[in-house]
C-alpha cells in the first residue's frame, strides 16, 4: 500500500486511542461511537473494541458509517507502525445487528488505495458482498444496503480487492459484526456488549523489526520477521496479558481468528474445558463442552466461560504456522475475573435447530482440487489472480441448486477454505464424518495437507447475472496468489 501521512483528525495511535476517539468527538466529526467501550459492569486492561452506533433513517434503515483511515500504531515495543483501520488506527469497532434489519453500511475510502469492504459470512446479494467487482477508489464512497437475512452469528468484516487483501487486512482493517436474533436459544446467552459480551479478535501477523506489516510469503520468511500475538490489537507480548473483571457469572467470547495466516487453538490454561455455542456461521444446536478450539485464519466461535467471585480463568492461545513460516508458542489472551456470588442457570439443552441438507441427489458434484506451483496458489489449476481469470474458471451455479463439493489438496500446505453467500455443512473429511462444529453450519474450514473433504450447500435466494461470489483460501497470503475463484448463482 503507499504510504500515506494520515490527515490531523485520524493521527490516532492505539495508546492514544481513547483520547483520539474523544479528540474526534470535540472536532465533530461524522463518526459515531457508543459510550465508553468499557461499560461500568467490567474493567480490566482487556482492549474492548467500540461498539459503532448506528442512525435510523425514515425507513427504517440502520445506518452504519465507516471510515477507512491510516494512521500509526506502536505494536512492537518502541516502535511506531504504520497501520489502517475502521474508523480508528488499527482494527475497528463492532457493529451488532439484529435478524430482519435492514442496514445501511456508508463506507469512505480515506486510503491511498483501492478497497473494498467484503462483509464474510453474510447471506446478502453479491452485489453488495464487497468482493473484487465492489470496488471503491481512493476517496470514494460506497454505500451498500441489505438485510440481515440470517440467524445469530459471529461475522466479520474486511478489505476484499484483487491482490491486495493480505496487505490490507494486515495492516488492521478488520472490524466483528455480531448478529443478534430472538430466538430463545440467542436469548439465553450473554448478550450486553462490554458487560458479558466480548470480541476477542486474535491476530499472529508477521512484522519487520522496523516495525512494518509483512503480507507476503517473502515477509513471512524473512529471517528477521517477528509474529507478535495481539488480541483486539493489543500485543500481549509487550502489554502483558489482557485481564478483564465482570459483574456477570457469564460471559460470551466472540472469537475471531483475523491472522492473515496463522492458525490459533484457543484453550483454558487450567486444562479444563468450556462451552463452544456458536461456529461461525451460527448457534449450534446445543452447548458444546470443548477442550479446545482451533481457528484457521478468517474462522470465528463463540465461547462461553461461567466465573463467580474467587475464581479466575485465563484462555490462552496456541499459534502454528499457517504460511511459510508463522507463529508458534502458547501465550494467554485474557485472564477473567467475576465478582458475581452466584452460578449462573445452565445453559439451555438446545440452542437452535440444526437440519442436515438432502443431498440424496444433488443439482451439481464439483471437484475443488487446491494445488499449487511455486508460489503460485491454484484453484483446479488456474491462478485466480485476474477477474479474467476467475470468470473463465469460476463456478456457475443457479439458483435454489443444492450441491455437493469434493475440495482436494494436493499441497503440503494447511489451507483455510471459505465460500461466500451461504454457509455448508462438511459432510465427510477423508471418508469420515466430522464432528463438534465441524458437523454443523461452517464458511471457513481448515483443509489439511493431502486431504479429501467433501461439503455440501444450498444457494438460496440471491442471485445475480454480473456480479458473483467468491470462493477462496483466506489464508489471505494464499488468496492474493491465487487460491481464489469466482461464484455465479444464475436466475436460471
Ligand atoms: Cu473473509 Cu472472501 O473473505
Ligand atoms: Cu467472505
Ligand atoms: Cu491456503
Amino acid at each position: 500500500m503507499t504510504e500515506r501521512s494520515a490527515p490531523a483528525h485520524t493521527a490516532l495511535t492505539r495508546r492514544g486511542f481513547l483520547r483520539g476517539i474523544s479528540a474526534l468527538a470535540v472536532a465533530g466529526a461524522s463518526l459515531r461511537f457508543a459510550a465508553p467501550a468499557r461499560a461500568a459492569t467490567a474493567s480490566g486492561s482487556l482492549t474492548v473494541p467500540p461498539l459503532l452506533e448506528s442512525t435510523t433513517d425514515s425507513s427504517g434503515t440502520k445506518v452504519f458509517k465507516l471510515s477507512m483511515e491510516s494512521g500509526t500504531t506502536e505494536i512492537l515495543s518502541g516502535v511506531t507502525s504504520a497501520t489502517c483501520g475502521f474508523n480508528q488506527a488499527f482494527l475497528g469497532p463492532v457493529l451488532k445487528v439484529n435478524q430482519g434489519d435492514t442496514v445501511q453500511m456508508d463506507i469512505t475510502n480515506n486510503l491511498d488505495d483501492v478497497s473494498t469492504v467484503h462483509w464474510h459470512g453474510a447471506h446478502i446479494p453479491p452485489s453488495v458482498d464487497g468482493g473484487p467487482q465492489n470496488t471503491i477508489d481512493a476517496g470514494g464512497t460506497f454505500s451498500p444496503s441489505f438485510e440481515i437475512n440470517q440467524a445469530a452469528c459471529t461475522l466479520w468484516f474486511h478489505p476484499h480487492a484483487l491482490g491486495t487483501t493480505a496487505e490490507q487486512v494486515a495492516s488492521g482493517l478488520a472490524g466483528m459484526l455480531i448478529v443478534d436474533d430472538d430466538t430463545d436459544g440467542a436469548a439465553a446467552l450473554p448478550s450486553t456488549y462490554g458487560t458479558d459480551q466480548f470480541p476477542l479478535i486474535v491476530q499472529s501477523n508477521p512484522v519487520s523489526t522496523a516495525g512494518a506489516l509483512l503480507f507476503t510469503t517473502a515477509g513471512e520468511t524473512a529471517s528477521t520477521t517477528s509474529f507478535p500475538l495481539l488480541v483486539n490489537g493489543s500485543n500481549v507480548g509487550v502489554d502483558g496479558t489482557p485481564t478483564l473483571t465482570v459483574d456477570a457469572s457469564r460471559v460470551r467470547f466472540h472469537v475471531l481468528n483475523a491472522s492473515i495466516a496463522d492458525i490459533i487453538t484457543v484453550t483454558r490454561s487450567d486444562g479444563a474445558t468450556f462451552t463452544q455455542v456458536a461456529t461461525d456461521a451460527a448457534l449450534l444446536s446445543k452447548p458444546l463442552s470443548v477442550a479446545g478450539l482451533q481457528l484457521v485464519a478468517g474462522e470465528r466461535a463463540e465461547i462461553c466461560i461461567d466465573v463467580t467471585s474467587g475464581d479466575s480463568v485465563t484462555l490462552q492461545a496456541t499459534v502454528t504456522a499457517g504460511g511459510a513460516r508463522g507463529g508458534s508458542g502458547t501465550s494467554a489472551i485474557v485472564t477473567l475475573t467475576s465478582s458475581a456470588t452466584a452460578a449462573a442457570d445452565e445453559l439451555p439443552s438446545s440452542l437452535a435447530t440444526f437440519t442436515a441438507l438432502d443431498v440424496s441427489s444433488p443439482d451439481a458434484t464439483r471437484t475443488i482440487a487446491l494445488s499449487n506451483r511455486g508460489n503460485s496458489m491454484l484453484i483446479n489449476g488456474v491462478a485466480g489472480t485476474t477477474m479474467a481469470a476467475m470468470e473463465a474458471a469460476g463456478i456457475m451455479t443457479t439458483l435454489g441448486a443444492t450441491e455437493v463439493w469434493t475440495i482436494t489438496n494436493a499441497t503440503g500446505l494447511t489451507h483455510s477454505f471459505h465460500l461466500h453467500d451461504v454457509p455448508f455443512q462438511v459432510l465427510t473429511v477423508n471418508g469420515v464424518a466430522p464432528t463438534g462444529g465441524y458437523a454443523e453450519w461452517k464458511d471457513t474450514i481448515l483443509i489439511a495437507p493431502q486431504s479429501t473433504n467433501v461439503i455440501a450447500m444450498q444457494f438460496t435466494d440471491y442471485a445475480d447475472n454480473t456480479f458473483g461470489y467468491m470462493l477462496h483460501c483466506h489464508n489471505t497470503v494464499h488468496e492474493d496468489e491465487g487460491m481464489m475463484t469466482m461464484l455465479m448463482v444464475m436466475t436460471g
